[in-house]
């Protein structure tokens, strides 16, 4: 189990993250959202012992990262934002080097190597130095140098950040995969990789945790939520006949879209079917919304940024 506990982090006046308290248990991928300068790569730098906290800790497996960084910090993997350091060596040299690093001896580095360079599809850039790899290859090597020892937590930095379309589903696939047995955070731009990968997520915006939910229960606030969005000739005909439903609360022309809200009776999407067919209307594209998460986002920080 990892636990912050009121992790906070000030640099000069500026408080950059604010008593950030959770615990997470193994098999949790934890998303961190939050708006640029938010706190996220601040937290993910005192979980894993790189930035000395302000005030409060973090306990990673029983291991206090102030009193016994060494010990907890053995049991994470860590890619930190940006590019890797070491540029001037190639990759095998530099996988190798980690691996040492970890403990590793003999021939365990060179398994431990492969089979992260396997993972991250890293073989065609072996020899190269670094530096010299494309942006997407470094956060692959990035992504391997954290995976190397197998550690049971770990903290990827925006994992997907530069990556191509291929290699972004490979990447979330390895997590995924990784997912069962171990504790990973990750921080992302990207909503729809909070639905697809995550088991948790935490909104964090001026430093402060503001959500903290499953995907599911982050959708759930968003107003779209049971709502049902049709595309029809006549939408105008359309939002006036299903307005009236008693199931409606409300509706809304957007982008050549209808959208009908529930209010708190009946089955909106069964009367709306019913409706369409009673009508005859000849209907493009009819859906039952799950709830927009970039709405939920644009809300909740928002809402940090007025208070
Ligand atoms: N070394 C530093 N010195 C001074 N201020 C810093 C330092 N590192 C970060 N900050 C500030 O702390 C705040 C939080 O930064 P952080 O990098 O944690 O944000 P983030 O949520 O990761 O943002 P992004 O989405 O852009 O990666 C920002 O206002 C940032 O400018
Ligand atoms: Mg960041």
């Amino acid at each position: 189990m990892i636990e912050a506990k009121s992790l906070t982090r000030r640099y000069g006046p500026l408080l950059a993250v604010d008593k950030i308290s959770f615990a997470v248990e193994p098999g949790t991928v934890l998303g961190f959202l939050g708006p640029n300068g938010a706190g996220k790569s601040t937290t993910m730098k005192m979980l894993t012992g790189f930035l000395a906290p302000t005030e409060g800790t973090a306990v990673i497996h029983g291991h206090d990262i102030r009193t016994d960084s060494l010990a907890a910090r053995r049991k994470m993997g860590y890619l930190p934002e940006g590019a890797p350091l070491y540029g001037e060596l190639s990759v095998e040299r530099f996988l190798k080097f980690v691996a040492e690093a970890r403990g590793f001896r003999g021939a365990d580095v060179s398994q431990r190597v492969n089979a992260a360079v396997d993972r991250l599809s890293l073989a065609e850039v072996m020899g190269q130095t670094i530096e010299t790899l494309s942006k997407g290859f470094k956060r692959r090597v990035g992504l391997a140098q954290a995976i190397l020892h197998d550690p049971p937590v770990l903290v990827l930095d925006e994992p997907t950040d530069g990556l191509d379309p291929n290699q972004k589903h490979e990447v979330r696939r390895l997590i995924r995969d990784m997912a069962s047995d171990k504790i990973i955070v990750i921080s992302t731009h990207i909503l729809e990789e909070v639905d697809a990968l995550c088991t948790r997520a935490m909104i964090i915006a001026r430093g402060r945790l503001l959500a903290d939910d499953t995907p599911a229960g982050l959708l759930a606030r968003s107003r779209y939520h049971n709502a049902v969005t049709l595309t029809l000739d006549d939408l105008e005909t359309a939002a006036s006949r299903l307005g009236a439903l008693v199931e409606s609360r409300e509706v809304e022309i957007r982008r050549g879209k209808l959208t009908v809200f529930p209010s708190s009776q009946g089955n909106l999407f069964e009367a709306v079917t019913r409706t369409i067919q009673e009508e005859g209307w000849q209907v493009d594209q009819l859906q039952l919304e799950a709830g927009r998460l970039d709405e939920v986002f644009r809300t909740v920080t928002d809402t940090a940024e007025a208070a």
